[in-house]
Parts: structure tokens; sequence; C-alpha cells
């Protein structure tokens, strides 16, 4: 049976109140905390840096301790200083876009060098082709199922077939290697096409404004795990 893990992104949260809601989250059933970063330069937007996720990494644990892992989402470029920084402010995943990267190879391997895992992430017209060539440094791969850069977006469907896609890979290399890696998708899910998703062949996923939007954090995260609960 598939692990099913929800990372809510604090793009939506308050950050005004960012510690605070980080909690709230976790407590209310959050497996990662996905962090958005973004340069206004490969995005048009502009978030947060590795100061802030310094500032929550304490946060980023259950009330018995133990820890939900900081998931980085770089959407900037270039990208090997910032991963650099991110690693040493905390970060347990960095993942970043192939085309920010000049040398994506080199850029996997340090993000491992700094002890973190390592993700890829495919915009919706972005071609799986790189992964092939480098799988065996990639931990993660994240499928954007809507163009990166803000919240609030919809769900782009054919993303759903491009996930299929990847778990056929990712299966294929699970029982020729041993090596697990996981499958994220990110942008404009929520409880209503969590299923369809995980159906697809997601084992993570990342929500924002369906459930910072919500007043009732667990509320969102219980719908969501009892659709996932359908899947498997
Ligand atoms: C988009 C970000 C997403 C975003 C998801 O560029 O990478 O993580 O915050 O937000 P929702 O769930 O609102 O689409
Ligand atoms: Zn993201």
């Amino acid at each position: 049976m598939t692990t099913y893990r929800i990372a809510p992104s604090i793009l939506s949260a308050d950050f005004a109140r960012l510690g605070d809601e980080v909690r709230s989250v976790i407590d209310a059933g959050a497996d990662f905390i996905h962090f958005d970063v973004m340069d206004n330069h490969y995005v048009p937007n502009l978030t947060v840096g590795p100061l802030v996720a310094q500032a929550v990494k304490p946060y980023c644990k259950r009330s018995d301790g133990t820890p939900v892992p900081l998931d980085v989402h770089l959407m900037v470029e270039p990208v090997d200083a910032l991963a650099q920084m991110f690693a040493k402010a905390g970060a347990d995943i960095i993942s970043f876009h192939p085309e920010a990267s000049r040398h994506v190879d080199r850029t996997l391997q340090l993000i491992r060098d700094a002890g973190c895992r390592a993700g890829l992430v495919f915009n919706p017209a972005s071609s799986l082709d790189v992964l092939e060539l480098v799988m065996d440094k990639v931990d993660l791969v994240l499928i954007m199922s809507v163009n990166p850069g803000f919240g609030g977006q919809s769900f782009i469907p054919e993303a759903l077939r491009k996930t299929a896609m990847v778990r056929q890979r990712l299966d294929a290399y699970r029982a020729q290697s041993g090596r697990e890696v996981l499958l994220e998708v990110d942008g404009g899910i929520k409880a209503e096409n969590i299923a369809a998703v995980a159906a697809a062949g997601a084992d993570t996923f990342v929500a924002g404004s369906a459930i910072f939007g919500h007043k009732d954090y667990r509320a969102v995260i219980d719908a969501m795990r009892a659709e996932l609960a359908r899947v498997a």
C-alpha cells in the first residue's frame, strides 16, 4: 500500500505568524512543510529566503519531537548558491527546475553533498527527458500542475497524464534499483481532486490555498486523507 504524504505550502499561510502557522498545520496532520522560494527572475513573484527557512525550522516537528521534513521548492535562477544556503538553513529536501540550472547533474550532487534529498521539478510544458539521465541522483520528482509563481491557481488536468508517465518510470526504476523516489504534485490540489492525482500515481501532495484558505486545517487534511483512503 502506498504511503501518502500531504505537504501544505506555506505560501498561503499568514506570514505575520509563520511559526504558529507551521505548528498548527503540523498539529493538523501535515507530513511535510512545503516552502516555496520565488526570486522575481525565474518566476514573476518574490517570496522568502534562507533566513525565513532557518526561522521556521525549529517549528518543523511534531509535539512529541518527531521531525517534519522541510521541503524547499526553489523557483530561482541560478540555483547552486541558494541551494547551499537553504541546506545550511535546515532544508531536508531541495527541489529545483532543471531549466534554471546550467549543470543539472552538478546541482543534484551538490544538494546531496550538503546532506539533503534532491528533487527535480517539471513545469507543465517541460519534457521529462532529463530525468532518465540523472535518475540515480534524484530522490523526488515534483510535477507542477500549475505554472509556478502563485498560489490559488487551477489544476491543469494534463498533469495527470504526466504523473502517470513518471509513475511508470519510477516503478521500473525501483524494480531495477530497489530505490524509492518520491512523486510529488504541486498546484491546485484540493480534497475534490486529490484522489485523481493519487490514482495517477502521486504519493505526495502539495496544497496551499486549499488548506490555509480554510479556518480548520485539520478538517481539510482529514478530508484529503479520506479521499486518499478510497484510492489505496
Ligand atoms: C506555485 C507553488 C505551489 C503553490 C501551491 O508556484 O509552487 O506550491 O503554493 O498553491 P495552491 O495549492 O494554492 O495551488
Ligand atoms: Zn511549490
